[in-house]
């Protein structure tokens, strides 16, 4: 038997801290002894034969990098069950005995999917949005709420100079933790997110007045993706309150940047762990992390786990940024 081949793709919408998951597949996998292959593309790349055989120095210089240095996808032609079979084929053909998905729940239906038809998959949690149900951390999540914080404080400024309201949508169509971490971050006076049902007037016109009968002048309205329509919160801010208004969609710059931190060190040990869980010989797995501890689920389990929105810390941010 020759040395185990493993192979890792990234999947979906890209997030900062993808680069170090693919760093620690290759260096650890390679570590290990086993032939490591990149895939480009997500499942795409399977259904091209996109791909190369990785070194230790393919992932030089890349811990540092926003993006994917492996590009990502969406990809609808693997969605379909004859997809699916012609990217097993392809797997098998290549002799991949382990595949490392890291991606959004999207991907890890892929990768069951693959798995049926005999593909040991792996998935590992990278998305901004921290929306995936087994784990309470996603890689990129991190680094795109300390873009969102950092600009929120640029517009606060000029927000505060004119005396404005500036409402701001940050990503996240199903989840609002963006929305909250960063609402909380940048003292916004409200923060609506698809997890909390919201009355306009409570809950955006009454504290942007009780905040201004207190003295405070200049407002933050934080609005996650999923609510959407700042613009016409705006418009209603300013008929209703009359003060002016403007809006802000944060949009794809939350998607890139230099990781922090957190996200590098996330990622790399999640890579390590999903190398780890192929050795010991098991597949299927999903990598989380649950009280900050690295661990991983059966992924029929983990797609199959309820999220739930942290309500306290929602109802804790509604007294403090008042
Ligand atoms: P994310 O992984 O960020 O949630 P998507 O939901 O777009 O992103 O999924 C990424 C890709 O995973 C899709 O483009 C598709 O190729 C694949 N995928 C998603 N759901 C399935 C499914 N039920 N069956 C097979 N492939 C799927
Ligand atoms: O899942 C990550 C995410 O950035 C979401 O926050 C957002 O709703 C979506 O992807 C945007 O997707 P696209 O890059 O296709 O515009």
């Amino acid at each position: 038997m020759g040395e185990k081949v493993i192979a890792v793709l990234t999947s979906g919408g890209d997030a900062p801290g993808m680069n170090a998951a693919v760093r620690a597949v290759a260096r650890v996998g390679l570590s290990y002894g086993m032939r490591v292959i990149g895939i480009h593309r997500g499942y795409n790349g399977l259904l091209h034969g996109d791909m190369f055989e990785m070194n230790l120095r393919s992932v030089s210089d890349v811990i540092h990098r926003g993006g994917t240095i492996l590009y990502t996808a969406r990809s609808p032609e693997f969605k379909t069950d004859e997809g699916v079979k012609r990217a097993a084929k392809t797997c098998k053909d290549v002799g991949i005995e382990g595949l490392i998905v890291v991606g959004g729940d999207g991907s890890f239906r892929g990768a069951r999917e693959l798995s049926k038809y005999g593909i040991p998959c792996i998935g590992i949690p990278g998305t901004i949005d921290n929306d995936i149900r087994c784990s309470e951390y996603t890689i990129g999540f991190d680094t795109a709420m300390n873009t969102a914080m950092e600009m929120v404080d640029k517009i606060r400024d000029t927000a505060q100079s004119h005396d404005r309201c500036s409402v701001v949508e940050v990503m996240g169509r199903r989840c609002g933790d963006i929305a909250l971490q960063t609402g909380i971050a940048v003292g916004a006076t409200a923060i609506l997110v698809p997890e909390v049902a919201y009355d306009f007037d409570r809950d955006v016109i009454k504290r942007i007045k009780f905040t201004q009968m207190t003295g405070k002048k200049h407002f933050i309205i934080i609005v996650a993706e999923g609510i959407g329509g700042v613009d016409n919160i705006a418009r209603k801010i300013h008929d209703i309150v009359g003060i002016e208004a403007r809006a802000t969609i944060l949009g794809h710059v939350q998607r890139g940047g230099s990781p922090t931190l957190r996200d590098r060190v996330v990622a790399s040990t999640m890579g390590t762990h999903a190398v780890e869980l192929i050795l010991g010989g098991k597949t299927n797995r999903v990598v989380a992390m649950q009280q900050g501890k690295i661990i991983d689920f059966d992924i029929n389990e983990a797609l199959e786990m309820k999220r739930e929105f942290d309500i306290n810390l929602y109802n804790a941010a509604l007294r403090i940024s008042i």
